[in-house]
């Protein structure tokens, strides 16, 4: 019989700070990029206009991992949450199940993390303002990412309200615009990507903007042309070359793997990262599985196990 430890949200959010979880995702980049951390690209299951399903696996550190979790995004007015799913952990030796995890709250974790990561890695040194577009559950999460890494944030979302309620939550301040939150120097957007944020022209010489909502097929926050302006930085080629920010470019043969940097080659020290303070820097993610295979395997080290319930099998 085989026995798998349990984490609900509340286990692994107890158990995972988001300085934590920074670390263990630049771990993830940086493994992966030597080549020591594997992972097939993500599987879409469609059912638009209602939403996806993602099956993503990942191997690492002697486990592997399989997430599946979805993207509603008309779930919120129902009273019901966009992203859901689990999370299964093995053993990579034996392939016994060690763990089933939330799989919303490794998500956010990971998410806010790679944001500010990315933003931290390709944004200036002299960076001041940072802002967070788009105050659902991983907006949420970068802007709590960015506090707890000593960064002061402003929120801005559509829904005005959700973002007052999320800065109190977080002490945080909301942007007196959506103009102003867009200017911030260092820019994250996680929107649901149906709706272009940054039109042609819109950024400033030497902001770094972190595309996290547009994450699938069809999706966008940033207009085609503004690509054109920036230094272009992914978090997987083959996953973001067939869904999200650069689809629809690389589609059109306007952009192709030699003009976008893996961020994990930035972290590994193999590939440069910006080049001045003028550049425009663009990270587009698309949501790995190493990502959430570096903040399972957090969570399970830094939970009591002892407390935590199993699933016989
Ligand atoms: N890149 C990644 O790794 C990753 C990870 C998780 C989720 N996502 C994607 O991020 C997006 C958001 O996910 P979520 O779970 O936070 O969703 P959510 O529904 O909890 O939050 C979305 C928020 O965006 C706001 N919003 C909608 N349109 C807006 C606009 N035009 N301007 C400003 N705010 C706007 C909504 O009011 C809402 O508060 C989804 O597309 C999801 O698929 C990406």
């Amino acid at each position: 019989m085989t026995s798998a430890l349990v984490m609900d949200r509340a286990a692994v959010e107890a158990a995972v700070s988001p300085e934590r979880a920074v670390e263990a995702v630049r771990e993830a980049f940086v493994a992966h990029a030597r080549g020591a951390w594997s992972m097939p690209p993500k599987v879409y299951v469609t059912n638009y206009p209602a939403g996806d399903f993602r099956a993503m696996p990942a191997l690492g550190a002697g486990h592997a991992l399989l997430k599946w979790i979805t993207s509603f995004p008309g779930n919120p007015a129902r009273g019901l949450p966009t992203v859901t799913g689990i999370v299964l952990v093995s053993d990579a030796s034996t392939g016994e199940l060690q763990a089933v995890l939330d799989a919303a709250s490794v998500t956010a974790l990971r998410t806010g993390a790679a944001a500010v990561l990315a933003a931290e890695t390709l944004g200036r040194a002299d960076a001041e303002t940072a802002a967070v577009v788009g105050a659902g559950v991983n907006g949420r999460a970068a802007a709590r990412t960015f506090l707890a890494r000593g960064r002061s944030v402003a929120l801005w979302d559509v829904d005005v309200s959700r973002a007052r309620e999320v800065a109190a939550a977080l002490g945080c301040t909301v942007a007196g615009s959506r103009e102003e939150a867009l200017a911030a120097d260092l820019l994250v957007t996680v929107t649901p990507g149906h709706e272009v944020l940054i039109a042609d022209g819109m950024l400033r010489a030497g902001q770094h903007v972190s595309l996290m909502g547009a994450d699938g097929p069809g999706k966008a926050e940033v207009a085609g042309a503004e690509l054109d302006r920036a230094r272009l930085f992914c978090d997987d080629w083959e996953q973001a070359s067939h869904g999200g920010e650069l689809a629809h470019a690389v589609e059109a043969g306007l952009v192709s793997e030699a003009d976008v940097t893996a961020l994990g080659a930035v972290l590994a020290g193999t590939a440069p990262g910006r080049a001045d303070d003028e550049e425009i820097t663009m990270f587009d993610s698309t949501g790995l599985a190493i990502q959430d295979l570096a903040i399972a395997l957090a969570a399970l080290d830094g939970a009591d196990q002892a407390s935590l319930s199993r699933l016989e099998l």
